[in-house]
């Protein structure tokens, strides 16, 4: 009877034996087969003697999971060699759903372990200083596999969300322009001044490093094995080191001191129980200051302040404001309003247009899920099915407005109470 095979996918990290694991090395010595792209297979030499060795190309990632199967059935270890962390844009993913669609199970006499190693986010970082000691994610630029709209909404929402980015696969020789649409992309939230490092053949013999600004990076030496590392908004560069701030410096002063407000060993007064107390005070202390004004103060939806207005209390008042969450069907919505003189209804476009509109709640007509207002010059079609939430809210204990959210806490519309047409 042959002895059952076994696929060993391993992670050999950035290119230098120290930066490989422990297990790593153990693995490639177990292996009667070693499989990897030619690149990768030079990386290991040192470790193949007396081993079968089978090099594929850079387009031949399917033949080397179907291979490495089709040795491991013929009861050989094998083990597949991937740069970094071969779970990180590695050969693992591509090994598993090739067994898992040839009928193997994990209870399969053919074991599959992955063998981990230090991906080249991780070692670029090292070789930097400390870039992603804060939230940080990992975008692919290649659209070899992946729709380019995807990897712009990706950027778009890192960007936005003040993510630390590392940029993998960031250029080749046919794919130039990929970097450019990033970095445009990234200055659409971010400062031309937020420092990048570039490392290219991190801990290979020749390693290059350059510390840029954003709006520099895409002028940039980058190739095909280059990481691209962009701070958030808090990363700085000094001594030609790319530090990102853990954030000691929203708790403590320099003498390690808390800041007023804050408790050592608890969240902080901004943290998810106390901010919207925050938002509370903020609206004690800017009575004048408009409900959409104070989300984009705390870059928040208005759903989130409203929620705080509606958590207010005797202790944490939320200013002037009181608010109640309202059925969000028209005939509740337009109940709310039924004796106001005007309502001044306010439509805001994405790129900053604002509609503001005159009316009587009678100008109103329901039609199925629509709310729509006609009038000689303008046509406004309000699709209810898109309201998530509605909220009736007073200000200085009188009526004030109907808010109209949806499932992100994002206006539809709203409508304040108008005393007149010159109100
Ligand atoms: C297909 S991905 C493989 C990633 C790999 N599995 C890992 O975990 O690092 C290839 C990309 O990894 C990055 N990369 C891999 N090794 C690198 C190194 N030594 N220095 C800089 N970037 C590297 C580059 O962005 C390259 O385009």
């Amino acid at each position: 009877m042959t002895k059952a095979g076994k696929i060993l996918l391993v992670g050999i990290g950035p290119g230098s034996h120290e930066h490989m694991t422990f297990r790593a090395r153990q693995a490639i010595a177990e292996a009667d087969v070693v499989i990897g792209y030619s690149t990768y297979i030079k990386l290991v030499k040192d470790l193949l003697d007396g081993k079968e060795v089978i090099k594929k190309g850079m387009t031949e990632e399917l033949d080397r999971s179907i291979e490495a199967y089709e040795h491991a059935k013929q009861g050989k270890v094998v083990a597949m060699v991937s740069s970094g962390d071969i779970g990180v844009y590695g050969m693992a993913g591509p090994t598993y759903e090739l067994l898992l669609e040839s009928g193997w199970t994990p209870d399969d006499p053919i074991q599959v372990e992955v063998v981990p190693g230090s991906t080249a986010l991780s070692s670029c970082a090292s070789l930097v200083g400390a870039p992603l000691t804060h939230d940080f994610c990992s975008i692919s630029l290649s659209d070899l596999l992946t729709p380019w709209p995807v990897i712009a909404r990706r950027l778009e929402s890192a960007a936005r969300g003040d993510f630390v980015v590392a940029l993998y696969n960031p250029k080749s020789g046919r794919r130039t322009q990929h970097i450019v649409e990033a970095q445009n992309i990234l200055l659409r939230h971010r400062s031309p001044d937020t420092p990048v490092a570039i490392v290219k053949s991190g801990y290979r013999s020749l390693q290059n490093i350059q510390m840029v600004r954003l709006a520099e990076m895409a002028d940039c030496d980058i190739g095909m094995l280059t990481t691209v590392l962009i701070g958030n908004s808090s990363s700085f560069c000094r001594e030609n080191l790319l530090i990102t701030p853990r954030g000691y410096r929203n708790k403590y002063q320099e003498d390690g001191s808390t800041l007023d407000g804050e408790q050592s060993g608890r969240s902080l007064s901004m943290g998810l129980e106390g901010w919207k107390s925050q938002v509370r005070q903020y609206l004690q202390d800017h009575p004048d200051c408009n409900l959409p004004a104070v989300a984009r103060h705390f870059e928040m939806p208005l759903g989130e302040i409203l929620d705080a207005i509606l958590a207010a209390d005797h202790d944490s008042p939320a200013g002037c404001y009181n608010a109640q969450p309202v059925a969000a069907d028209a005939e509740h919505l337009l109940q709310q309003c039924a004796d106001w003189p005007r309502l001044r209804v306010i439509v805001r476009s994405a790129g900053g247009a604002i509609a503001e509109l005159l009316v009587k709640s009678c100008d109103f007509q329901r039609r199925g899920d629509w709310l729509n207002l006609e009038t000689e010059h303008l046509h406004l079609h309000v699709d209810l099915r898109n309201v998530a939430q509605a909220y009736r809210v007073q200000k200085n204990g009188e009526e004030w407005g109907v808010f109209l959210l949806d499932s992100h806490g994002e206006p539809v519309l709203y409508w304040l109470k108008a005393a007149s047409v010159n109100n």
